[in-house]
């Protein structure tokens, strides 16, 4: 049998659920624009200065045959495309009303249906198939987040000698919560089949290594974060995703002078969804104005909410929710010349959201669960100017790399109003020792040195 190729060697093909550009068909075709969650965000660079393949789902605008590619594109985007059934069955449903409010610590979101999870393998193993076809011998395959979990087991079954990585970009939950959900252990063996198994917090090493030992009766290493398997050995390990520190920072260098406002600006940048914490957010706002009276018509949340996974049910009612609170609060406390909350419900390119970071005066970031967090990290590469104050949930994985921020329980609205009139009050030396600790960081331990980390790891892997 011939020897796997070394990851790390070869040219480096991608497969993920999201691809990294939107489409939209309009009058004269396919137009895209850069996709916005994060696991989009951090991958594209990568490909960009690496080049190679990205396999993924170029949403529902997209049909056979239409060409996806710009002339110019610094590497292959293959799409794979699904039919209605699938885009309900395995996006919708089980990805996304099953693993994602799981993985968050919000079982009582979840929603299992065997129908789902039948459409789910099925279409795990088109983007298994899809690879297999793209890769030569010495080519690197890299599996991302939830909705491929089964994709590293089909791969390896298919050809024993094709050695894969995956990267979890959300949380892995605790053996208590995985356990809840029927068919773990097919997940737990999906993701066994790469070589190296990556996750953004050594929490979530301990949580995998847990339920590897117990659900499936595997030895377990935690010295050396190994899982033998299958008279295999697998390496797993905390990674800590980064941003392109430099792009951002020099977006921010770039970005049109900041315009004048009466008011000092703090800024909540997300997807809408549940997991963020929005509603929350805008109630802490409101606690600080009742707390601190004093900052009334002086402080204003801009909060952009990017529209997501609309077709969700749950994620239709959060916009309702939220809709009816910005309503209220600002109902309460607005003035003729002023509103508390500027509510921005749509997608702004990293450029424009560059020049909204710098110019903030702090970041309100409060998910009540959350894989990593790359608008923290953003906020940071941004502030090149006067320092802003980082306003940070506790439950976000960023804060673990992230302590001169201020961390807080997002579930504590009187303590996150507290945390955030410390932020306003904060004088110039404390904000920039802060900053200046945080932006050190960032800058290091940025995108390129989190891939050169993992495929480091997974070469190693291999030798020993
Ligand atoms: N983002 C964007 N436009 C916006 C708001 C956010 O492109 O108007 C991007 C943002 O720059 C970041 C990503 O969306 O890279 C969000 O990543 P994060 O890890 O914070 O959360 P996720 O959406 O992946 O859960
Ligand atoms: C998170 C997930 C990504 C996903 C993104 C946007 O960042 O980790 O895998 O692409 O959210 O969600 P969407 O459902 O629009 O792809």
């Amino acid at each position: 049998m011939p020897e796997p190729a070394a990851l790390g060697s070869g040219s480096l093909v991608i497969a993920s659920n999201r691809l990294p550009f939107d489409y939209e068909r309009g009058p004269h075709g396919l137009t895209r624009r850069p996709s916005s969650g994060g696991m989009a965000s951090a991958l594209d660079p990568v490909l960009r200065k690496r080049g190679g393949g990205w396999v993924g789902w170029p949403g529902s605008g997209v049909r056979p045959g239409d060409d996806v590619e710009a002339p110019g594109d610094p590497y292959r985007v293959i799409p794979i495309h699904l039919d209605a059934e699938e885009v309900e069955r395995y996006y919708r449903d089980f990805s996304n009303r099953c693993l994602w409010p799981l993985f968050h610590s919000l079982p009582g979101r979840t929603a299992f249906d065997a129908d789902c999870w039948n459409v789910y393998r099925r279409v795990n193993a088109r983007f298994a198939e899809a690879l297999l076809c793209e890769v030569n011998d010495r080519s690197l395959l890299w599996v991302h987040d939830y909705h491929l979990m089964l994709v590293p087991e089909l791969v390896r079954s298919a050809r024993p000698q094709r050695t894969s990585a995956f990267f979890l970009h959300v949380p892995f939950p605790s053996y208590d919560l995985f356990t809840l959900l029927p068919r773990h252990e097919d997940l737990l063996r999906g993701v066994l089949g790469s070589q190296l198994v990556g996750f953004q917090t050594r929490g979530c090493v301990k949580n995998f290594l847990d339920c590897a030992e117990r659900c499936l009766d595997t030895a377990v290493d935690r010295e050396s974060q190994r899982v033998m398997f299958e008279g295999r050995s697998i390496r797993v390990g905390a990674f800590p995703i980064g941003i392109d520190y430099s792009r951002f920072e020099a977006y921010a260098l770039n970005a049109p002078p900041r315009v004048e406002r009466h008011q000092r600006v703090i800024l909540g940048a997300d997807r809408l969804d549940y997991t963020k914490g929005i509603s929350q957010r805008i109630q802490a706002m409101e606690r600080l104005l009742v707390l601190h009276p004093e900052h009334l018509e002086r402080v204003t949340l801009v909060q952009i909410a990017v529209p997501s996974r609309c077709q969700v049910v749950e994620y239709q009612d959060l916009k309702c929710e939220i809709d009816e609170l910005v309503g209220r609060v600002n109902g309460r406390f607005a003035s003729a010349s002023w509103s508390p909350i500027q509510y921005l419900y749509r997608s702004f390119d990293h450029d424009q959201l560059a020049g909204l970071y710098r110019d903030a005066d702090v970041a309100l970031i409060t998910p009540l669960r959350d894989g990593m967090n790359l608008v923290a990290k953003e906020f940071v590469a941004c502030q090149v100017d006067d320092p802003g104050v980082l306003v940070l949930s506790r439950f976000a994985g960023a804060a673990d790399g992230m302590a001169e921020a201020l961390l807080v329980n997002p579930y504590d609205l009187d303590g996150t109003a507290e945390a955030l009139h410390q932020a306003l009050c904060m004088d110039e030396s404390e904000r920039q020792r802060r900053m200046t600790a945080l932006r050190v960081r960032e800058a290091e331990h940025d995108v390129h040195a989190w891939v050169d980390a993992l495929l480091r790891s997974a070469a190693e892997s291999r030798r020993g």
